[in-house]
């Protein structure tokens, strides 16, 4: 088969937020503890963090991190993971004991480890408007008031500055601690987001939309919700989750189109409150928890309440994962003009692209490697994409293109970069990407994941689910064609002369 992309050096989306390449760290099963907090384990470092973890979650480039839920915020008292005494306590979300050995200054000094800003959450589950406002006064106030020096005197003398906030999370569901109609949330959130804007107006807040697309509220709970935070809030919040419970790969790697019909939908109900407010401001979105999320379920279920660290959501990934996670990375950055945010959910361990063992190795998911290709080199512009691609229909989509591609421009190198996964489980696509206004100089790399079978996973001893390096290309002037392989995920990256 053959495929064709065009794009054009003036033809931009926008440039890509490299917030877009977030991720999500909850207390949550494994994911803090005995995830990236391990102090008995012989990486840690003085403050009890593993040093090998942090070693891959730098080298996967995830430059913005969701703390502390998720689930979790809505039953949690930020007091209690600061200061000397660290309560134990019952925590409802995933029926776990928090210990609290984590907090904030922990978390804080755990990001700047590894680069990232911290996304920070509110309770407004069964918190609300004066523990959100203290909250960000000890954090971001210089000092001077009780809740800024408290915070000097647990040792951080400088403000933590933390720039993005979520206002809850999923308020919507029935599964969530303190769950509110939409009224009841929007009028929380916009008077919650008036007073924390009081303390710090150089912050930026997220306000929930639904938990999912099939929620029965969905795009009235979007609606009603803005109609009380339009002027207050910056971003609406999106999940997602996706799975192949039914084994068709067909569809499965379909979903994607799913994700970008609803990410159009959520900008169509932002554009209808612009409209009918006769806003002049546009609302960005926090696409703040997408992912893979199913091979764990049952297991879950089986898991006995009230442990420490309990084994959580700890889905084993495999290669066709990896190709969905790789088009779901190009469908974002396809809406990059209105996705600014988007958290990989979660980091460690916990539906997480890295697994760690107590005690022992930590390893890449299959998952992990196409993240890390757009987090590390999906730098600057996206370009506009025209691709003309056979297609298939499948169960659940009709008209798929077999082709997903985007790329994307970094002036600074000088580099273009384009992503593509072939969905065809079969046939190689002779790949022909016309990049006009460019006179390419060279290829600089191209990468493939591919040649696996769809249930090929990778373990802390076997990992064989890891992107190599291919010949198969060929370049002109402005013009590179290049062998897509069955069931491929790829990255090229080529100089501009
Ligand atoms: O990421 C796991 C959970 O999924 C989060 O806690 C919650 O927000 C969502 O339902």
């Amino acid at each position: 088969m053959k495929a064709k992309m065009t794009v054009n050096k003036s033809f931009t989306i926008s440039s890509v937020d490299l917030r877009i390449y977030g991720s999500f760290v909850e207390h949550l099963g494994r994911c803090i503890y005995g995830g990236i907090y391990e102090p008995s384990h012989p990486t840690a470092d003085a403050k009890g963090f593993r040093e090998d973890v942090k070693a891959i979650v730098k080298e996967m480039g995830t430059s913005f991190i969701r703390y502390p839920g998720g689930n979790f915020v809505s039953g949690y008292d930020w007091e209690n993971g600061i200061g000397d005494s660290r309560p134990k306590r019952l925590e409802l979300a995933w029926k776990s004991i928090e210990t609290n050995e984590v907090g904030i200054h922990e978390f804080v000094y755990w990001a700047n480890e590894v680069n990232a800003q911290v996304n920070m959450a509110v309770n407004l589950g069964t918190k609300g408007v004066e523990s959100a406002r203290n909250l960000l006064e000890y954090c971001n106030h210089p000092g001077g008031t009780y809740w800024s020096d408290l915070r000097q005197k647990n040792g951080a003398m400088l403000p933590f500055n933390i720039k993005t906030w979520c206002l809850g999370n999923e308020m919507d569901g029935p599964w969530q601690i303190g769950q509110k109609t939409a009224e009841e949330y929007g009028r929380l959130a916009a008077e919650t987001a008036k007073v924390m804007k009081l303390v710090d107006d150089s912050i930026e807040l997220v306000a929930c939309g639904s938990s999912y697309y099939e929620m029965p509220t969905f795009a009235s709970w979007e609606a009603t919700v803005l109609e009380h935070t339009y002027e207050y809030v910056d971003y609406l919040s999106l999940h997602r989750y996706y799975g192949n419970q039914k084994n068709d790969i067909k569809s499965y790697l379909a979903k994607s189109m799913d994700m970008d019909r609803f990410i159009k939908g959520v900008i169509a109900i932002c554009d209808y409150i612009k409209a009918k407010k006769r806003s002049e401001k546009t609302l960005y979105l926090s696409f703040d928890e997408w992912n893979v999320w199913y091979h764990s379920h049952e297991q879950d279920k089986k898991q006995e309440p009230w442990q420490q660290a309990p084994p959580l959501l700890e889905d084993i990934y495999n290669f066709e994962d990896s190709l969905l996670v790789g088009c779901l990375l190009i469908t974002l950055l396809k809406n990059s003009d209105r996705v600014k945010i988007a958290c990989l959910a979660q980091l460690v361990n916990v539906i997480a692209p890295i697994m760690t063992e107590s005690g022992g190795e930590v390893w890449r998911q299959t998952t992990f490697y196409p993240f890390m290709q757009c987090a590390n080199y999906g730098h600057g512009v996206v370009l506009n994409p025209v691709i003309d691609s056979p297609e298939y229909s499948c169960e659940e989509f009709a008209a798929v293109p077999y082709v997903e591609s985007v790329a994307v421009h970094n002036e600074e190198k000088d580099e273009v970069i384009i992503f593509a996964v072939n969905r065809s489980l079969d046939e190689e696509i002779d790949f022909t990407m016309e990049l006009q206004g460019f006179h390419l100089d060279s290829v600089i790399a191209f990468s493939e994941l591919c040649g696996h079978d769809v249930k090929q996973t990778n373990t802390k001893t076997n990992a064989p689910v890891k992107p190599i390096e291919s010949r198969n290309f060929s370049i002109d002037e402005n013009q590179i064609s290049a062998i897509l392989k069955p069931l491929s995920w790829n990255m090229i990256r080529c100089k501009n002369a």
